[in-house]
């Protein structure tokens, strides 16, 4: 038994945010965004009408659609995304709700993963599809990032290049080869150069013993203190140069991982479609592995960097132009926050 890919979707939000909307908050220019990452444009969505959750729910709908199945028959979800609507619960039983079918009582697995996260959940659903436990599961990659990111010059580096949207896919079985194989890394090393650090448990405001009439001191707190609030220690922080350095290394790595496990070359894949970090990072990964310019597909113009979202949106925007067709392999890779950093060919 394999898996595939039966049916895509995507939703962008409205309102479009040019390089020149952010000059006007922050000291950056469009020329140094353009130069450096490719970014034109990118989404918000609606703040308080929108969120994760409703713009996943909004893809999942066109994949399920696209996949011939009703929603009703979704078996598994697995919702990727580092911007969820709470700590916790995950939007994966949201999305459920949103979608309003609950009456399967089907599970929702939330994964982080950040970047890599559609590849991890494709990997996981590859997993559970081959074991033959579920038969129609609806993986979501989504981000809101525009109400976590620092509008102020400080965070210029990390805000210029994040946008909001959302994409879904529905995996199921398949007789022919569908997914060949699927590599996933990560190397907590790094975990905090490219990290949403507070507020958070490692350093809440301890309540201490007067609070709970504990004699231990380490008990109790809270996850936000004054401290991270007056000094704006509240959003996301990139090391851009290290996760540049890296990111073109391990891309590089994991997509011909995955061609020598399935016996294949890079001249063999009909579409690439690596995350969307940067265009400078895309470019430098097509000119290594010999590609030409048809062979890979790059939105990060039009939407910036969606994190969980990006693969699918551009499998979808892909698919809807045409370029991709039956038999044609595909090469899907992601590097990001963790690091973690994966990819995963199939035969579509
Ligand atoms: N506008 C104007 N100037 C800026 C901006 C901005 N938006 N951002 C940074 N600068 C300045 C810096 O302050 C610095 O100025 P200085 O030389 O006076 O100190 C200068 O530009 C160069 O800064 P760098 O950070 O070295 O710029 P770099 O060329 O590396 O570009 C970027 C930054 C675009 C972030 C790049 O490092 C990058 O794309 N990194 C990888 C991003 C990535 O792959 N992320 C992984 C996925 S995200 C995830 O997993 C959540």
């Amino acid at each position: 038994m394999r898996s595939k890919i039966a049916g895509v979707g995507y939703y962008v939000p409205e309102t479009v945010v040019k390089n020149a909307d952010l000059e006007l908050l922050m000291d950056t220019s469009d020329a140094w965004i353009q130069e450096r990452t490719g970014i034109q444009e990118r989404r918000y969505g609606k703040a308080h009408a929108e969120t994760t959750t409703t713009m996943g729910a909004r893809a999942a709908e066109i994949a399920i659609q696209r996949a011939g199945i009703t929603k009703e028959e979704v078996d598994f979800i697995i919702f990727a995304t580092l911007s969820p609507d709470y700590f916790f619960p995950g939007c994966g039983v949201l999305l459920q709700r949103e979608l309003k079918i609950t009456s399967l009582e089907a599970p929702a697995l939330d994964i982080r993963n950040q970047c890599s996260g559609f590849i991890y959940g494709l990997s996981i659903a590859d997993q559970f599809i081959k074991s033959g436990q579920y038969k129609n599961i609806l993986l979501v990659g989504a981000e809101m990032h525009s109400m976590g990111l620092d509008f102020s010059s400080r965070g210029r580096n990390v805000t210029v290049i994040f946008g909001d949207g959302a994409g879904a896919v529905v995996v199921q079985p398949t007789e022919s080869e569908g997914i060949l194989n699927t590599v996933l890394h990560s190397d907590g090393t790094y975990a905090e150069e490219l990290a949403f650090i507070n507020p958070g448990c490692h350093g809440g405001y301890h309540l201490g013993k007067e609070a709970f009439g504990y004699t231990d001191q380490n008990y109790g707190g809270i996850f936000l203190t004054e401290k991270m609030w007056n000094e704006q220690m509240i959003f996301p922080t990139m090391n851009g140069p290290l996760v540049f350095k890296t990111a073109v290394v391990k891309f590089q790595e994991v997509i011909l991982e995955a061609l020598n496990k399935a016996g294949l070359q890079a001249e063999d894949i009909d579409l690439l479609i690596p995350h969307q970090a940067n265009l400078r990072i895309s470019q430098f990964i097509q000119q290594k592995l010999n590609l030409r310019n048809d062979q890979v597909w790059n939105n990060i113009q039009k939407y910036g960097n969606t994190t969980a979202a990006t693969i699918p949106i551009a499998l979808g925007e892909a698919w809807e132009a045409g370029k991709i067709k039956e038999g044609d392999l595909i090469c899907m890779a992601a590097f990001g926050s963790g690091f973690t950093w994966g990819s995963v060919l199939l035969r579509w």
